[in-house]
C-alpha cells in the first residue's frame, strides 16, 4: 500500500505545487512508483508538467461522477511519475460536494482500488481549507506543509493546525503532520534566517532541507519539466533531491533501491 502525502497550506504562492511536482519527480527518479494528484482547480501541477486536463477526464469526474481514478491517470515527462490531472471545472466541485453523501471521503475512496499500484501518492492541494482540501486530508497518511520564508510565514499555520486537529477528530484519526518545508529561502537576507529559526522553534517537525529561491525553479514549469530534468545540477534541484531523501527516510524506507555510492555522497 502506497503512502499518501497531502501538500497543503491554505496560503497561495508558498511553493505547494512546485514541491508536489519536484518531490514526485525526485521520488520517481529513484525508482519509486508515484502518482501525483492535482487537486487544485487552477491545475498548476498539470500545466507545470506540460499537460492539460481540459481535453481528458479529470479528478473532477472522479470526485463528482465517481469515474474510476485509473481512467483519468496520464503519464508525465518523468518516467515513474503518473498524474491525475485537474481542470477548471474542479472549482465547481467545492460547491457541488456540499450536499453530497460521504463528501469528505471521495478522494480516499477513489484512491483505494489503485493504492497498490503506487508506492507514494502525492496530492497537491488548493490554497484553501475547503472541501477539496478536506478530501485530501481525509485520504492522507501525512501532510507536508511548504512555508515561504517571508515575514508573515507563520500566519495561517495556527488555523491549519486547528484544521488538522478537527480532521483527526472527525475524519482521519491517524493523520500526521509530516513536516514543514521552508521554501524560497534566500541565505543573503537576515529576514529569511530569522523566519526559518522562528518556524523551527514553533514546529519541531520542520525538514532539515531548505529550498533556495531559484529562477530555475520558477522557469521549469513553463518548459513542462520538473527541476531535476530542467536544471539537474542547480542548487535547487539538489535541494529537492535532499528533501526527497528525507521523505524516503520517513515514509518509504523500503521502497527505494539502495543509493549508489555517487548519490550517497551528494
Ligand atoms: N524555490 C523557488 N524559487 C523561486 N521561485 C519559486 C520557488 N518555489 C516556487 N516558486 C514560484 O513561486 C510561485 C508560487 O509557487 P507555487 O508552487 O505555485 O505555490 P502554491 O502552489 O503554494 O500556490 C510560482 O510562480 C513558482 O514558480
Ligand atoms: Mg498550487
Amino acid at each position: 500500500m502506497g503512502v499518501i502525502l497531502a501538500i497543503a497550506n491554505q496560503k497561495g504562492g508558498v511553493g505547494k505545487t512546485t514541491t508536489a511536482i519536484n518531490l514526485g519527480a525526485e521520488l520517481a527518479s529513484k525508482g519509486i512508483r508515484v502518482l501525483l494528484v492535482d487537486f487544485d482547480p487552477q491545475a498548476n501541477a498539470t500545466a507545470g508538467l506540460g499537460l492539460r486536463g481540459a481535453d481528458n477526464p479529470t479528478v473532477y469526474d472522479v470526485v463528482i461522477d465517481q469515474l474510476p481514478l485509473a481512467d483519468v491517470i496520464i503519464a508525465t515527462p518523468q518516467s515513474g511519475l503518473d498524474l491525475a490531472p485537474s481542470g477548471p471545472d474542479l472549482a465547481g466541485a467545492e460547491v457541488e460536494l456540499v450536499p453530497a453523501m460521504a463528501r469528505e471521503q471521495r478522494l480516499k475512496n477513489a484512491l483505494e482500488p489503485i493504492r497498490g499500484r503506487y508506492d507514494a501518492v502525492i496530492v497537491d492541494c488548493a490554497p484553501s481549507l475547503g472541501l477539496l482540501t478536506l478530501n485530501a486530508l481525509t485520504a492522507a497518511d501525512a501532510v507536508l506543509v511548504p512555508v515561504q520564508c517571508e515575514y508573515v510565514a507563520l500566519e495561517g499555520l495556527g488555523q491549519l493546525t486547528k484544521t488538522l486537529d478537527a480532521v483527526r477528530r472527525a475524519l482521519n484519526p491517524s493523520l500526521k503532520l509530516g513536516g514543514l518545508l521552508l521554501t524560497m529561502y534566500d541565505p543573503r537576507t537576515r529576514l529569511c534566517q530569522e523566519v526559518a529559526a522562528e518556524v523551527r522553534s514553533h514546529f519541531s517537525e520542520t525538514f532539515r532541507t531548505v529550498i533556495p529561491r531559484s529562477v530555475r525553479v520558477s522557469e521549469a514549469p513553463s518548459h513542462g519539466l520538473p527541476i531535476g530534468m530542467y536544471a539537474a545540477s542547480s542548487p535547487a534541484a539538489r535541494a529537492y533531491a535532499a528533501f526527497a531523501a528525507e521523505v524516503i527516510e520517513a515514509y518509504l524506507p523500503n521502497s527505494a533501491p539502495p543509493l549508489t555510492k555517487v548519490e550517497a555522497k551528494r
